[in-house]
């Protein structure tokens, strides 16, 4: 069976995580989070069953790493584990993404949803696996948030909220827009992995918890409901300050953004007036959010400032998509 899924955005970050020893408690956020669903960047993803011999991963076309094997296996055996199948089957599964690796598009997110959804669809039969896009899309969320956090909001869209086992969708006809500005393809320094566990160490992080994350979430979604970006756009800003301010206070300090990362958003934020805000993930990269197509006036701003960057643009999206 074939499935595809694009990644997500966050506007309310997940950052910092239970800590959990069984599968299915795994990678269950401190705190609720809020997000965007892509359409352009997607990972499709097939999963067949293997009537005989081992089971073999290829990502992008090559055999993945030992490491890789290992966690779309383990995923998949899980899957199996929960519906009371044979975990033990042999697989053989191909993913790809068509968009560049190592971008600040989370293709975690899409990966799982994908993987996910392609073995339902494999091991229940494609009607079966359907009922996971409407009825029991909250249990598509669950099963990939055990895969990566941040996949249990890309099973749906256009928004996401994800607070505990799993996300569900918000409801909304507006159309936003993410032009990705990719300053670095470097692999990132310190995987989301260890930066949820370091930002626990940061003093701002008790703060942040108790005191910010829910009300801003809270005004989050009044701007998604008001369709107002000029609401929306100052508070995605500060949820991405400040998810970077508590990992660089963390013991020791998880430095994401480049020199290029803070000049760009020195430069938006002396603009008077703009109808384009920014967010950032675990990494350098910049997400400008905006209703209208913003190619032109950030190329036009790179060059002012003499910073070069690869630009992927993408915009609202609907969620995976059972193939064959
Ligand atoms: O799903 P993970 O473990 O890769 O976590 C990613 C978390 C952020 O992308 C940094 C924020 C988010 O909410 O997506």
């Amino acid at each position: 069976m074939i499935a595809s899924a694009s990644p997500n955005i966050a506007f309310i970050k997940y950052w910092g995580k239970r800590s959990s020893t069984a599968w299915h408690d795994r990678n269950i956020g401190l705190n609720p989070s809020l997000s965007l669903t892509l359409s352009q960047a997607r990972t499709e993803t097939e999963v067949r069953r293997r009537s005989a011999g081992p089971s073999a991963v290829f990502i992008n076309q090559q055999p993945a790493s030992e490491k890789d094997s290992q966690k779309v296996l383990t995923h998949v055996r899980e899957i199996c584990r929960e519906l009371g199948l044979d975990p033990q089957s042999a697989f053989e599964i191909h993913s790809k993404n068509n968009f560049p690796q190592g971008t600040g598009i989370a293709s975690s997110a899409s990966a799982f949803v994908a993987l996910t959804l392609a073995t339902l669809g494999e091991v229940l039969g494609r009607e079966q696996a359907r009922s996971y896009l409407t009825v029991k899309n909250s249990e598509l969320s669950r099963l990939a948030r055990c895969g990566s956090g941040s996949a249990a909001r890309s099973v749906a869209g256009p928004f996401m909220k994800w607070d505990g086992e799993f996300a569900t969708p918000i409801a909304s006809t507006w159309k936003l827009r993410d032009t990705i500005l990719i300053f670095s393809r470097e692999h990132k320094q310190v995987p989301s992995t260890e930066g949820h566990e370091r930002v626990l160490s940061s003093p701002l992080y008790q703060e942040r918890l108790a005191m910010r994350v829910r009300p801003r979430l809270a005004a989050v979604e009044n701007a998604i409901a008001q369709r107002d970006l000029h609401l929306l756009g100052p508070l995605i800003e500060e949820e991405a300050e400040e998810m970077h301010r508590v990992s660089e206070s963390g013991l020791p300090p998880v430095i994401y953004q480049k020199a290029e990362t803070r000049q760009f958003i020195a430069a938006l934020k002396a603009q008077t007036s703009r109808d384009f805000y920014f967010t950032l993930d675990a990494g350098p990269n910049l997400h400008v959010i905006s209703e209208r197509p913003v190619r032109g006036e950030m190329e036009a701003l790179l060059h002012k400032l003499g910073i070069t960057a690869e630009i992927w643009e993408d915009w609202t999206g609907e969620g995976p998509v059972l193939h064959s």
